[in-house]
């Protein structure tokens, strides 16, 4: 598993360099299943313990949005996420945010709408 996380950061770390190329680029949004900070990995109100932390956030995920940001600081970056059940909003980064939607099971839900 760490492989594959390994695997599909390197991809998006790839991608998000190609799309901060482009000329006009202003906001970068980023879906991903698996959050990528602990703060975004909430269980009953709270983040989950470091025990389950591993299997319910991806801080190689963190770390390449986090270099991103950093190197784009013009850009926008919005990265949502689930995978949790549980709400969140983190902003790591002036120019980074982090949301996570909440859900139940065979329950889909509009989270909210994104104005472009
Ligand atoms: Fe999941």
């Amino acid at each position: 598993m760490q492989k594959l996380a390994d695997n599909d950061a390197e991809r998006l770390e790839k991608n998000l360099q190609l799309a901060a190329q482009e000329h006009l680029t202003k906001k970068i949004i980023v879906l991903v299943h698996v959050p990528p900070f602990r703060e975004s990995c909430m269980h009953e109100g709270e983040i989950s313990n470091d025990d389950y932390l591993p299997f319910f956030a991806s801080k190689i995920t963190g770390d390449v949005l986090l270099g991103a940001a950093k190197a784009n600081p013009k850009i926008e970056f919005l990265v949502l996420c689930c995978h949790t059940h549980s709400s969140s909003f983190y902003k790591p980064l002036d120019n980074l945010t982090v949301k996570a939607g909440s859900v139940e099971y065979g329950k889909s839900i509009v989270q909210e709408v994104i104005e472009l």
